[in-house]
């Protein structure tokens, strides 16, 4: 089965292209090298032993799209491309929809023309806004999102599901994330954002490696156990090995339209995880209490449980695994 994966050299991506070519899929990526390095290639192949067929370009550009499908014959795309900076979508609403929503418009009409109806697509924890209760479950309310971000992911799941509506053809599997950590063990790939890092342990281990100098804790008066914002992390290779679960649902049913959780169930608070990261590494982390970040939320952790019953998935690896591989990560790419 040939899989195009849009945004493929990406953190989630490139850790997805190593899944399914262990997992003996072809692998096309489609990347415009927004957020990612084109070096991300040559450690997807160091990994894997494997090569994966490149495009560099825009999804927005209809002319390059239908280039890749009238080549590649491709059977299923997994849609990873996307901006994801919470903070910056505040700020740059109009750029996060035109990327987010209006590349996947194009993207669908393309798979459309070229009759390929197998989607995994990458949502996000974010389109259930400030949850009324945890743990999360995938039929719990959405809407009410805090940021263009998350609306951005909720739309597209709206757009989904109407065009499952109009066409049961459609293979479709939603894949909401809750908070991707971690790295591949080679230390090869991993989490490597331009500039200040706005997610909590790629900033943790910047500190822990000296590269930053010490952690802001966003608010420690939180109605949680120890007043700092609570959050389901999941390795990203757990994560991306329920991608390749996922396929493998859309090539048993044919078609359908399907929503999972990909999340540990479990809540760790900032200073958990700045404490954890600590064992694990044997190292110290300085930090410092300041305001909350708007738009910031108190607890979101997942109900999982679906995943496992549906496709047999659940994840494996723990805190300290994804603390570990967090810091081996940052350790062997600093300058
Ligand atoms: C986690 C916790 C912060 C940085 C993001 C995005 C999105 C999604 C998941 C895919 C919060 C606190 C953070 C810092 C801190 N990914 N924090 N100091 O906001 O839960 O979600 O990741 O869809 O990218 O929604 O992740 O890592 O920014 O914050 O105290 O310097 O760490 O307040 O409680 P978030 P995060």
């Amino acid at each position: 089965m040939k899989v195009l994966v849009t945004g493929g050299l990406g953190y989630i991506g490139s850790h997805t292209c190593c899944s399914l070519l262990d997992n003996g899929y072809d692998v096309v990526v489609l990347d415009n090298l927004s957020n990612s390095k084109i070096d991300v290639l040559d450690k997807i192949k160091e990994i894997t032993g494997k090569e994966v067929k490149f495009y560099e370009g825009d999804m927005i550009d209809r002319a390059f799209l239908e280039e890749i499908f009238e080549t590649e014959k491709v059977d299923a795309v997994i849609d990873f491309a996307a901006y994801k900076a919470v903070g910056e979508s505040v700020s740059k609403p109009v750029e996060y929809y035109i990327n987010n929503v209006s590349t996947v418009l194009v993207l669908l009409d393309t798979m459309k023309k070229y009759n390929v109806k197998k989607l995994v697509f990458s949502s996000s924890a974010t389109v259930y806004g400030d949850p009324d209760k945890v743990p999360i479950k995938e039929t719990d309310k959405t809407g009410g999102t805090t940021n263009p971000y998350g609306t951005s992911k909720l739309f597209v799941e709206q757009i989904l599901k109407d065009l499952y509506k109009s066409d049961n053809e459609w293979d479709i599997a939603i894949l909401r994330y809750f908070n991707p950590i971690g790295a591949h063990e080679s230390g090869l790939i991993g989490e490597d954002p331009k500039g200040i890092p706005a997610n909590l342990m790629p900033y943790i281990a910047k500190v822990a490696n000296g590269e930053l100098e010490c952690l802001s804790v966003f608010g420690n008066d939180y109605d949680t156990h120890d007043g700092t914002g609570v959050r389901d992390y999941i390795h990203v290779v757990d994560l991306a090995d329920g991608h390749i679960k996922a396929l493998e649902k859309l090539e048993k049913e044919g078609s359908g339209l399907y929503i999972y959780n990909l999340g540990t169930g479990v809540g760790y608070s900032v200073l958990d995880i700045v404490k954890a990261f600590e064992a694990a590494n044997n190292i110290k982390v300085n930090y410092k209490i300041v305001d909350r970040r708007p738009g910031d939320i108190a607890e979101c952790y997942a109900d999982s449980s679906l995943a496992y019953k549906e496709l047999g998935w659940k994840a494996t690896k723990n805190i300290e695994d994804m603390c570990r591989d967090a810091y081996n990560f940052v350790v062997k790419n600093s300058k």
